[in-house]
């Protein structure tokens, strides 16, 4: 079912697990999302970001999520991750998002926070949640290959400017860098787990965790442990489907389309479900 992403990353926060975030660019993407938190009975959010909008439109999306959405057996929320702009925000409000992501980290804390006030306010007169966020989560693409080295402590997120980025936006989740990083990591990175203890206990709202794919399953417990409340994945769904694009076309003299399309499917699938347990979100729905 269509459910509104603060009842989904409110229970998460209370109840100390974290709901897997998947970026899906295809309706094999979704189709195994949805097979698999419903086989797990977990909660789910289907995202889609701005820099993926050229192979996956969002308006050609937003009915293919929202309608998984709906037709779902477990709670569903339907997302805009990373808009750079609040002309996307809106775009995606439009489209029928039940919430949307304003990246305004790259820009100076005042106008991040300006900006970041503005589309909330926005957002919510039409009962849409928004999620921001603060510091710099290092970035390689999602998909593309980082060094796996902790960021440099200076592009972490503040504790005190998170409270004041917190009470003056109105946010109902923030994204915070600890060390994470987009894509895919060369050696498995250590996230600063103290850090993000101090910004769980000076604000009370959701966290989350950008630049899942590749975090080790140790980090990942402490993570959910102290008030990461949703993950986002999206580099490990899309090597899932490489790699099963490549092992059917090797293994096949005859490879058909439709077979692919099944593989994908249930490559989907099992990332999905594999992600899920490790943020313990199965049989929370
Ligand atoms: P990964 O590609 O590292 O899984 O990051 C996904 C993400 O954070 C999307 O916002």
């Amino acid at each position: 079912m269509l459910t509104p992403f603060r009842e989904i990353i409110r229970d998460a926060h209370r109840r100390h697990y974290a709901v897997g975030a998947f970026n899906c660019l295809s309706v094999e993407n979704v189709m195994g999302a949805i097979a698999a938190a419903e086989e797990l009975h977990a909660p789910l959010i289907l995202q889609l970001a701005e820099v993926q909008f050229p192979g996956a439109p969002m308006e050609l999306m937003a009915p293919v999520f929202l309608q998984a959405a709906r037709s779902a057996k477990v709670p569903v929320a339907v997302h805009l991750d990373h808009g750079q702009s609040p002309e996307t925000c809106i775009r995606a409000i439009r489209a029928g998002f039940n919430s949307v992501m304003f990246d305004g980290a790259g820009l100076p804390l005042e106008e991040n926070i300006a900006q970041t006030r503005m589309v909330a306010r926005l957002a919510h007169a039409a009962g849409v949640d928004v999620e921001a966020e603060l510091g710099r989560v290092g970035d390689t693409g999602f998909g593309g290959e980082g060094t796996g080295d902790a960021a440099t402590a200076d592009v972490f997120t503040d504790v005190g400017e998170s409270a004041r980025f917190i009470a003056e936006t109105g946010i109902d989740a923030l994204a915070i860098a600890i060390g994470n990083l987009h894509g895919r990591y060369i050696a498995t990175p250590r996230l600063n787990i103290g850090r993000l203890r101090e910004i769980d206990a000076r604000n009370g709202i959701p966290l989350v965790l950008h630049g899942g794919s590749g975090t080790s399953e140790e980090d990942f417990k402490s993570c959910i442990g102290n008030g990461i409340s949703k993950i986002n994945v999206a580099t490990a769904m899309q090597l899932a489907a490489m790699d099963e694009t490549c092992s059917y076309i090797a293994g096949n003299a005859s490879p058909n389309y439709i077979d692919l399309k099944n593989r994908i499917t249930e490559a989907s699938r099992r990332v999905v479900a594999a992600h899920i347990r490790l943020f313990e979100s199965d049989g929370k729905a």
